[in-house]
């Protein structure tokens, strides 16, 4: 019996915190493409449709359930999975799941945002297959991609920079995955170099605006802010449905020591002119 308790204490000690873990997953925007865009849809259990030049990919399930979802996974295979591309078969995932930043989230985040996705309750909604033009159905092909634009690693903070530029950085790279939709991408889908967050045409038409000061500076940090929080621009404009999902999901559900850092981040960027769309 003590044992057993003993045993318990060490167990939970080496676990990561689902509580922080459910914040993390808010400033990661993991529901939104882990969860079906229909009322009553049971949340991260798959079926989020997505566009992209090279077909549409499907977010899978991402609850514990052991056949539909990765209940069977280890920590480790979802360490792996977030840190490398790599599923636990050894297959490569697709960049459609930003693993590209999300490699840049540091251990214990990931342990709690494990710990996080282990307390849902299980669905047995099963993952729908990804409908990719040809050839990009192989995922073979991936491993060439990610050879030429996927550099793993954590995020290490910049002495230079101070705490709050950091946490900026890191909740707008790592975690927030920001430039996935407002860095322009070459013709193989790969980021541009020296034109992060230059703004960038996206798949299904339109696309996303320059966050570097060039644009952002002729607002202040209050307008900014109230975009963040509402999703409605200074004119009473209502931002394109994939900005206000992350409005709505990732920038309105943060702290406002963390929206703060965010903002300062974006400010502290080297301007760049518009991405030509
Ligand atoms: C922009 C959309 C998007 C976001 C945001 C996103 N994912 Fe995903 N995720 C995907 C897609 C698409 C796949 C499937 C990739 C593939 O099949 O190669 C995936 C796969 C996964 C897998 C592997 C599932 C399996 O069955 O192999 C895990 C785990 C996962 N995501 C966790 C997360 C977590 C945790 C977050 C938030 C921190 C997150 N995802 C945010 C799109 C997304
Ligand atoms: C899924 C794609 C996508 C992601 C991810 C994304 N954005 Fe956006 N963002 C857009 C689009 C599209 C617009 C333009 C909205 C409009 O004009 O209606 C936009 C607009 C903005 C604007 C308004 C800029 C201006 O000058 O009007 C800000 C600020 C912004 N995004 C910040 C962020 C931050 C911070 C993140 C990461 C937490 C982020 N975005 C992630 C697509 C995205």
């Amino acid at each position: 019996m003590l044992v057993g308790l003993l045993l318990c204490a060490s167990v939970a000690l080496a676990q990561g915190d689902a509580k922080r873990g459910e914040y993390l997953a808010k400033a990661g925007g993991c529901v939104g493409c882990h969860t079906e865009a229909r009322d009553g849809a049971t949340r991260y259990a798959g079926g989020r449709a997505l566009k992209t030049p090279f077909g549409t990919f499907f977010g899978p399930n991402i609850t514990p359930h052991p056949q539909a979802g990765i209940g069977r996974w280890t920590e480790a295979d979802f360490i792996r999975a977030m840190r490398s591309g790599v599923r636990p078969d050894g297959a490569h995932y697709y960049p459609a799941f930003p693993y590209p930043s999300f490699t840049r989230i540091v251990d214990q985040d990931l342990r709690d945002l494990w710990a996080y996705l282990r307390s849902l309750p299980p669905s047995a909604r099963a993952s729908r297959p990804h409908e990719l033009r040809f050839p990009f159905g192989w995922r073979s092909l991936v491993w060439g991609w990610k050879l030429l634009f996927f550099k793993p690693g954590s995020f290490a903070p910049d002495p230079g920079r101070g705490a709050r530029l950091n946490r900026g950085a890191y909740l707008v790279n790592a975690l927030g995955h920001c430039g996935e939709c407002h860095t322009p991408r070459n013709f193989l889908g790969g980021p541009k170099k020296g034109r992060e967050f230059a703004g960038a045409s996206l798949a299904g038409g339109g696309g996303s605006p320059n966050l570097t000061p060039t644009r952002l500076k002729k607002k202040d940090d209050g307008e900014v802010k109230d975009f963040l929080l509402t999703g409605i621009t200074p004119d009473g404009d209502v931002a394109a449905e994939s900005m206000a999902e992350v409005v709505r999901n990732t920038t309105s559900q943060l702290t406002p020591q963390d929206l703060d850092a965010l903002i300062a981040y974006l400010r502290s960027l080297p301007p760049l002119p518009d991405e030509p769309k």
